[in-house]
Protein backbone atom coordinates (compact mmCIF):
# COMPACT_ATOMS: atom_id res chain seq x y z
CA UNK A 1 0.00 0.00 0.00
CA UNK A 2 0.93 3.38 -0.85
CA UNK A 3 1.95 6.03 1.78
CA UNK A 4 -0.47 9.52 1.48
CA UNK A 5 1.05 11.28 -1.44
CA UNK A 6 1.80 15.50 -0.77
CA UNK A 7 -0.69 17.47 -2.22
CA UNK A 8 0.25 18.13 -5.92
CA UNK A 9 -0.75 22.42 -6.88
CA UNK A 10 -1.37 21.31 -10.75
CA UNK A 11 -1.64 25.12 -13.21
CA UNK A 12 -2.03 26.03 -16.58
CA UNK A 13 0.28 27.89 -18.51
CA UNK A 14 -0.83 30.81 -20.98
CA UNK A 15 0.94 31.14 -24.29
CA UNK A 16 0.31 31.44 -27.80
CA UNK A 17 -2.27 28.53 -27.07
CA UNK A 18 -4.26 30.18 -24.89
CA UNK A 19 -7.52 28.78 -26.31
CA UNK A 20 -6.54 25.52 -25.66
CA UNK A 21 -5.05 25.99 -22.62
CA UNK A 22 -7.85 28.57 -21.29
CA UNK A 23 -10.69 25.59 -22.41
CA UNK A 24 -7.94 23.13 -20.70
CA UNK A 25 -8.20 25.41 -17.28
CA UNK A 26 -11.89 25.39 -16.92
CA UNK A 27 -12.51 21.71 -17.33
CA UNK A 28 -10.30 20.93 -14.76
CA UNK A 29 -10.92 23.84 -12.40
CA UNK A 30 -7.44 24.76 -13.12
CA UNK A 31 -5.76 28.44 -12.23
CA UNK A 32 -4.03 30.02 -15.13
CA UNK A 33 -0.23 31.34 -14.95
CA UNK A 34 2.48 33.15 -17.22
CA UNK A 35 4.65 30.75 -18.62
CA UNK A 36 7.39 32.79 -17.22
CA UNK A 37 5.95 32.53 -13.07
CA UNK A 38 8.32 31.22 -11.19
CA UNK A 39 7.73 27.48 -9.89
CA UNK A 40 5.60 26.39 -6.92
CA UNK A 41 7.21 23.74 -4.68
CA UNK A 42 5.49 20.59 -5.30
CA UNK A 43 4.03 21.91 -8.52
CA UNK A 44 2.99 20.43 -12.06
CA UNK A 45 2.20 22.48 -15.28
CA UNK A 46 -0.04 21.82 -18.10
CA UNK A 47 1.79 23.68 -21.06
CA UNK A 48 0.32 23.43 -24.59
CA UNK A 49 3.26 23.70 -27.35
CA UNK A 50 3.22 22.86 -30.96
CA UNK A 51 -0.32 21.33 -30.40
CA UNK A 52 0.89 18.96 -27.97
CA UNK A 53 -0.63 18.62 -24.45
CA UNK A 54 2.98 18.55 -22.19
CA UNK A 55 3.15 17.87 -18.03
CA UNK A 56 5.94 19.24 -16.72
CA UNK A 57 7.58 19.41 -13.19
CA UNK A 58 10.87 20.36 -12.19
CA UNK A 59 13.92 17.63 -10.59
CA UNK A 60 15.63 18.95 -7.59
CA UNK A 61 18.23 20.85 -10.03
CA UNK A 62 15.73 22.92 -11.50
CA UNK A 63 15.55 21.38 -14.76
CA UNK A 64 11.98 20.96 -16.46
CA UNK A 65 10.49 17.16 -17.05
CA UNK A 66 8.43 17.12 -19.62
CA UNK A 67 5.79 14.24 -20.39
CA UNK A 68 3.06 13.73 -23.37
CA UNK A 69 1.94 10.53 -24.57
CA UNK A 70 3.16 9.74 -27.60
CA UNK A 71 1.50 6.82 -29.53
CA UNK A 72 3.54 6.68 -32.59
CA UNK A 73 6.35 6.23 -30.40
CA UNK A 74 4.87 3.03 -28.48
CA UNK A 75 4.16 1.78 -31.70
CA UNK A 76 7.84 1.82 -32.64
CA UNK A 77 8.86 0.74 -29.50
CA UNK A 78 12.26 -0.21 -28.13
CA UNK A 79 13.45 -3.82 -27.56
CA UNK A 80 12.52 -4.63 -23.64
CA UNK A 81 9.50 -2.98 -24.04
CA UNK A 82 8.52 -4.93 -26.65
CA UNK A 83 9.85 -8.22 -24.94
CA UNK A 84 6.64 -6.78 -21.99
CA UNK A 85 4.30 -5.93 -24.99
CA UNK A 86 4.33 -9.68 -25.93
CA UNK A 87 4.68 -11.30 -22.20
CA UNK A 88 1.26 -8.91 -21.72
CA UNK A 89 -0.74 -9.95 -25.50
CA UNK A 90 0.31 -13.59 -24.01
CA UNK A 91 -1.02 -12.97 -20.59
CA UNK A 92 -4.73 -10.92 -21.76
CA UNK A 93 -4.85 -13.24 -24.80
CA UNK A 94 -3.87 -16.71 -23.10
CA UNK A 95 -5.28 -19.45 -26.01
CA UNK A 96 -7.74 -17.07 -27.61
CA UNK A 97 -7.24 -15.32 -31.53
CA UNK A 98 -10.12 -13.69 -31.82
CA UNK A 99 -10.04 -10.27 -30.81
CA UNK A 100 -11.29 -9.56 -26.99
CA UNK A 101 -13.30 -6.75 -25.42
CA UNK A 102 -10.59 -5.62 -22.31
CA UNK A 103 -11.03 -2.99 -19.71
CA UNK A 104 -7.73 -1.82 -18.83
CA UNK A 105 -9.08 -0.25 -15.43
CA UNK A 106 -6.13 1.95 -14.58
CA UNK A 107 -4.73 2.87 -17.64
CA UNK A 108 -2.61 5.71 -16.67
CA UNK A 109 -0.47 6.95 -19.87
CA UNK A 110 -2.51 4.08 -21.72
CA UNK A 111 0.78 2.27 -23.39
CA UNK A 112 -0.50 -1.28 -22.82
CA UNK A 113 -4.13 -0.31 -23.02
CA UNK A 114 -2.54 0.76 -26.88
CA UNK A 115 -0.26 -2.41 -27.08
CA UNK A 116 -3.67 -4.20 -26.47
CA UNK A 117 -5.59 -2.14 -28.61
CA UNK A 118 -3.09 -2.70 -31.74
CA UNK A 119 -3.04 -6.25 -31.82
CA UNK A 120 -7.14 -5.28 -32.44
CA UNK A 121 -8.80 -6.00 -29.13
CA UNK A 122 -11.50 -3.61 -28.01
CA UNK A 123 -9.89 -1.56 -25.27
CA UNK A 124 -11.85 0.81 -23.21
CA UNK A 125 -9.69 2.55 -20.65
CA UNK A 126 -10.31 4.15 -17.30
CA UNK A 127 -8.18 6.54 -15.78
CA UNK A 128 -9.14 8.39 -12.02
CA UNK A 129 -7.03 11.43 -12.87
CA UNK A 130 -8.35 14.28 -14.89
CA UNK A 131 -4.85 15.89 -15.42
CA UNK A 132 -3.42 12.43 -17.02
CA UNK A 133 -6.91 11.41 -18.77
CA UNK A 134 -5.92 14.85 -20.19
CA UNK A 135 -2.38 14.27 -20.98
CA UNK A 136 -3.66 10.90 -22.26
CA UNK A 137 -6.45 11.90 -24.53
CA UNK A 138 -4.64 14.54 -26.60
CA UNK A 139 -1.91 11.71 -27.14
CA UNK A 140 -4.72 9.52 -28.92
CA UNK A 141 -6.83 12.34 -30.25
CA UNK A 142 -3.07 13.45 -32.06
CA UNK A 143 -2.66 9.07 -32.99
CA UNK A 144 -5.56 9.39 -34.46
CA UNK A 145 -5.19 12.26 -37.03
CA UNK A 146 -1.70 10.86 -37.76
CA UNK A 147 -4.11 7.83 -39.36
CA UNK A 148 -3.40 5.08 -36.37
CA UNK A 149 -6.67 4.17 -36.61
CA UNK A 150 -6.56 0.81 -33.23
CA UNK A 151 -6.72 3.27 -30.40
CA UNK A 152 -7.66 2.33 -26.61
CA UNK A 153 -10.98 4.25 -25.96
CA UNK A 154 -10.14 6.55 -22.80
CA UNK A 155 -12.68 7.49 -19.76
CA UNK A 156 -11.81 9.60 -16.89
CA UNK A 157 -13.26 7.39 -14.09
CA UNK A 158 -12.68 5.69 -10.83
CA UNK A 159 -12.55 2.37 -12.35
CA UNK A 160 -14.77 0.47 -8.86
CA UNK A 161 -17.71 3.59 -9.38
CA UNK A 162 -17.77 3.00 -13.12
CA UNK A 163 -18.55 -0.97 -13.08
CA UNK A 164 -20.95 -0.32 -10.04
CA UNK A 165 -23.02 1.95 -12.41
CA UNK A 166 -22.64 0.08 -15.41
CA UNK A 167 -23.57 -2.71 -13.33
CA UNK A 168 -24.64 -5.17 -16.91
CA UNK A 169 -21.25 -4.91 -18.91
CA UNK A 170 -19.52 -7.73 -18.66
CA UNK A 171 -15.85 -7.51 -20.52
CA UNK A 172 -13.84 -10.45 -21.73
CA UNK A 173 -10.13 -9.79 -19.74
CA UNK A 174 -10.35 -7.30 -17.38
CA UNK A 175 -6.66 -5.77 -16.53
CA UNK A 176 -5.21 -4.10 -13.43
CA UNK A 177 -1.85 -1.99 -13.26
CA UNK A 178 -2.38 -0.28 -9.79
CA UNK A 179 0.82 1.66 -8.97
CA UNK A 180 3.30 -0.58 -7.30
CA UNK A 181 5.45 0.74 -4.03
CA UNK A 182 8.83 2.18 -4.96
CA UNK A 183 11.60 -0.22 -4.54
CA UNK A 184 14.38 1.84 -2.92
CA UNK A 185 17.13 -0.56 -4.90
CA UNK A 186 15.88 1.17 -8.55
CA UNK A 187 16.99 4.46 -10.05
CA UNK A 188 14.62 6.58 -10.38
CA UNK A 189 11.67 5.44 -12.59
CA UNK A 190 10.99 6.46 -16.01
CA UNK A 191 9.39 10.05 -16.07
CA UNK A 192 6.37 9.35 -16.78
CA UNK A 193 5.91 7.02 -14.03
CA UNK A 194 7.42 9.87 -11.63
CA UNK A 195 4.66 12.02 -12.97
CA UNK A 196 1.93 9.52 -12.44
CA UNK A 197 3.10 9.30 -9.05
CA UNK A 198 2.76 12.23 -8.07
CA UNK A 199 -0.58 13.01 -9.39
CA UNK A 200 -2.29 9.67 -8.42
CA UNK A 201 -4.46 9.31 -5.37
CA UNK A 202 -2.85 6.81 -2.32
CA UNK A 203 -4.31 3.41 -3.81
CA UNK A 204 -5.98 2.05 -1.00
CA UNK A 205 -8.99 0.17 -3.01
CA UNK A 206 -7.24 -2.33 -5.27
CA UNK A 207 -8.27 -5.40 -3.68
CA UNK A 208 -12.19 -4.13 -4.23
CA UNK A 209 -11.15 -3.36 -7.59
CA UNK A 210 -10.15 -6.86 -7.98
CA UNK A 211 -12.81 -8.76 -6.27
CA UNK A 212 -14.90 -6.56 -8.25
CA UNK A 213 -12.96 -6.88 -11.78
CA UNK A 214 -13.69 -10.89 -11.25
CA UNK A 215 -17.26 -10.94 -11.45
CA UNK A 216 -17.49 -9.03 -14.45
CA UNK A 217 -14.60 -10.65 -16.61
CA UNK A 218 -15.72 -13.54 -18.96
CA UNK A 219 -12.17 -14.97 -19.32
CA UNK A 220 -9.70 -13.92 -16.86
CA UNK A 221 -8.33 -10.92 -14.81
CA UNK A 222 -4.72 -9.94 -15.59
CA UNK A 223 -2.79 -7.89 -12.42
CA UNK A 224 0.38 -6.08 -14.14
CA UNK A 225 2.89 -6.89 -10.21
CA UNK A 226 6.83 -6.24 -9.86
CA UNK A 227 8.56 -9.34 -10.75
CA UNK A 228 9.31 -10.20 -6.67
CA UNK A 229 6.13 -8.55 -5.18
CA UNK A 230 3.03 -10.47 -3.66
CA UNK A 231 0.06 -11.08 -5.45
CA UNK A 232 -2.20 -7.99 -5.08
CA UNK A 233 -5.12 -10.20 -3.74
CA UNK A 234 -5.63 -14.24 -3.89
CA UNK A 235 -3.54 -16.53 -5.59
CA UNK A 236 -3.27 -16.28 -9.02
CA UNK A 237 -4.01 -19.23 -11.25
CA UNK A 238 -0.82 -18.84 -13.16
CA UNK A 239 1.60 -16.07 -13.77
CA UNK A 240 3.73 -14.86 -16.56
CA UNK A 241 7.39 -13.57 -15.65
CA UNK A 242 9.20 -10.77 -17.47
CA UNK A 243 13.16 -9.52 -16.06
CA UNK A 244 11.00 -6.90 -13.43
CA UNK A 245 7.58 -7.57 -13.95
CA UNK A 246 5.16 -10.58 -13.82
CA UNK A 247 1.74 -10.83 -14.73
CA UNK A 248 -0.64 -12.72 -12.41
CA UNK A 249 -3.33 -14.57 -13.94
CA UNK A 250 -6.79 -15.33 -12.68
CA UNK A 251 -8.85 -17.50 -14.59
CA UNK A 252 -13.05 -17.15 -14.43
CA UNK A 253 -15.03 -20.08 -13.86
C1 LIG B 1 0.89 2.18 -12.88
S1 LIG B 1 -0.23 3.28 -13.64
C2 LIG B 1 -0.78 2.36 -15.04
C3 LIG B 1 0.21 2.39 -16.18
C4 LIG B 1 -0.39 1.84 -17.45
N1 LIG B 1 -0.55 0.40 -17.41
C5 LIG B 1 0.39 2.26 -18.68
O1 LIG B 1 0.69 1.39 -19.52
O2 LIG B 1 0.68 3.45 -18.82
C6 LIG B 1 -1.65 3.23 -12.63
C7 LIG B 1 -2.73 4.22 -13.05
O3 LIG B 1 -3.97 3.69 -12.62
C8 LIG B 1 -4.78 4.74 -12.19
N2 LIG B 1 -5.73 4.14 -11.25
C9 LIG B 1 -5.44 3.51 -10.08
N3 LIG B 1 -6.56 3.08 -9.49
C10 LIG B 1 -7.58 3.42 -10.31
C11 LIG B 1 -8.98 3.24 -10.24
N4 LIG B 1 -9.53 2.63 -9.21
N5 LIG B 1 -9.73 3.72 -11.26
C12 LIG B 1 -9.16 4.33 -12.32
N6 LIG B 1 -7.83 4.56 -12.43
C13 LIG B 1 -7.06 4.10 -11.44
C14 LIG B 1 -3.83 5.73 -11.54
O4 LIG B 1 -4.38 7.03 -11.51
C15 LIG B 1 -2.61 5.60 -12.44
O5 LIG B 1 -2.65 6.57 -13.46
Amino acid sequence: MLGKPEPVIVQVEINSENDKAQALAERLSLPLIEASSPWLANSIRLRYQDAVLYALSVDPAGAEMAVKADFQQVLSTRRRQQAQGELLIKAVQGRQRQPLFILDATAGMAVDSMVMAAMGHKVLALEQSSVVYEVVQDGLQRAAHAGISLLPDLHQAEAVAWLTINAEQMFDVIYLDPMFAESSKRALPRKNMQLLRRLTEAQTGSETLWSLAKTRARLRVVVKRPLKGGPLAGSPDYSIKGQRIRFDIYQSN
